[in-house]
């Protein structure tokens, strides 16, 4: 018999958002949406597809380790040395490789409570421990989390926009957090959502600083459409960048990420119809919200934050949902136990959705209204 260590034994491991063909199996629906993941409703851009199709008949190569094209088209893209780029199989493998890199067993990460499930995984699963600030009011409140460092922290983690709230902190909140933190404290800003904040012009672009102890990441999951074939980046000062590639697996990403990431960044086309999308349908998305009564979080990425009064009626309006063929995002594993997040989709998914949470909370309200009552009285 093996013996599994304890904090493997305990992992509460990543829950990820259902799939299409796992609800496809489980009931016979009409039609079905998934707003669970913060997906691009387009796909991939016809520019990545093209460029995956051509790629096929190269898979029996290994890739390049040091993703020479990609990271060189990055580093043009973001004006900064290729040396300061590092790539990986999305923002996930990238926590995984900051935590190995930088930290050592039981060191300490500081983040929030209510943030990217991803974080907490890659640091329990390294055998490191968190330390979480609580949320204010839904976001970050980085004065809490500076009163976290102690001498044990190695590490801060801060996605901005949080997910799974979509609120930022602004430019100057960021450079006071920053001036603060100890220079031998590493602070990961995960930019995973930034083409759909950067219209605020509160929004700190992470790209601008040139601290020596920021690493910023961003991803193609999201704004181009490729989370299904898993790549990302890291952007950072050389000295930690060289670091992290003696960490990496060498292979990744994969030939068809890679080459898929290239052709996404020459598809502006593609970009800006996707951020335009987003606002369009998150505007619509927000006032059906407000009109109906649910309770939101003001959001500035591609989803919203909707809270019901307690975790029992998430569950069930989750799962009402779920019979209506419209997949959300229940978010008590991120530590948001009565929270529905759900993210935009095309105009008509977006309708679709609009229609069936309209339906469900109704509906759900009125049988808690029935329960409530005769207690009440
Ligand atoms: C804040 C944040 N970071 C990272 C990720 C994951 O990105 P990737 O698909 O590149 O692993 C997500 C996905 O939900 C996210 O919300």
């Amino acid at each position: 018999m093996i013996e599994i260590p304890r904090y493997i034994a305990t992992l509460q491991p990543y829950v990820a958002g259902k799939p299409i063909d796992e609800l496809a199996r489980e009931k016979k629906l009409p039609r079905i949406v998934k707003l669970a993941s913060n997906e691009n409703p387009y796909g991939p851009s016809p520019r990545a597809v093209e460029a995956m199709r051509h790629a096929i008949t190269e898979l029996h190569r290994y890739v390049d380790p040091g993703s020479f094209t990609l990271v060189h088209k990055i580093a043009d893209t973001f004006g900064v040395k290729p040396s300061q780029v590092i790539t990986g199989s999305g923002v996930d493998a990238l926590l995984s490789y900051t935590v190995k890199t930088f930290t050592e067993h039981n060191d300490q990460v500081v983040t929030s409570e209510g943030t990217f499930i991803g974080i907490y995984v890659n640091v329990n699963k390294h055998h490191r421990s968190l330390n979480l600030a609580p949320l204010k009011n839904y976001a970050y409140d980085l004065d809490a989390m500076l009163s976290r460092v102690n001498p044990g922290t190695k590490l801060i983690y801060l996605a901005n926009p949080n997910n799974p709230t979509g609120t930022i902190f602004s430019a100057e909140q960021f450079e006071r957090f920053m001036a603060k933190v100890p220079k031998n404290i590493l602070v990961i800003l995960d930019e995973a959502y930034f083409s759909y904040a950067k219209s605020n012009p509160a929004y700190p672009n992470g790209l601008t600083y040139n601290y020596e102890n920021l690493i910023v990441m961003r991803t193609f999951s999201k704004d181009y459409g490729l989370a299904g074939i898993r790549v990302g980046f890291a952007i950072g000062p050389e000295y930690l960048i060289r670091e992290m590639y003696k960490v990496k697996l060498p292979f990744e990403p994969n030939f068809m990420a890679q080459k898929a990431a290239i052709a996404s960044l020459d598809d502006a086309e593609f970009l800006q119809k996707t951020i335009e999308t987003n606002a369009r349908n998150l505007k619509r998305m927000v006032k059906a919200f407000t009109e109906i009564g649910i309770p939101q979080v003001r959001s500035d990425a591609n989803f919203i934050l909707l809270l019901l009064p307690h975790e029992q009626l998430a569950l069930d309006f989750n799962s009402a949902c779920l019979d209506r063929g419209l997949i959300v995002r229940h978010v008590r594993s991120f530590g948001i136990p009565n929270g529905i997040r759900v993210n935009t989709g095309t105009d008509d998914e977006t309708t679709f959705a609009i229609d069936v949470i309209g339906e469900v909370y109704h509906s759900l309200m009125k049988t808690a209204a029935g329960v409530a009552s005769p207690m009440e009285r």
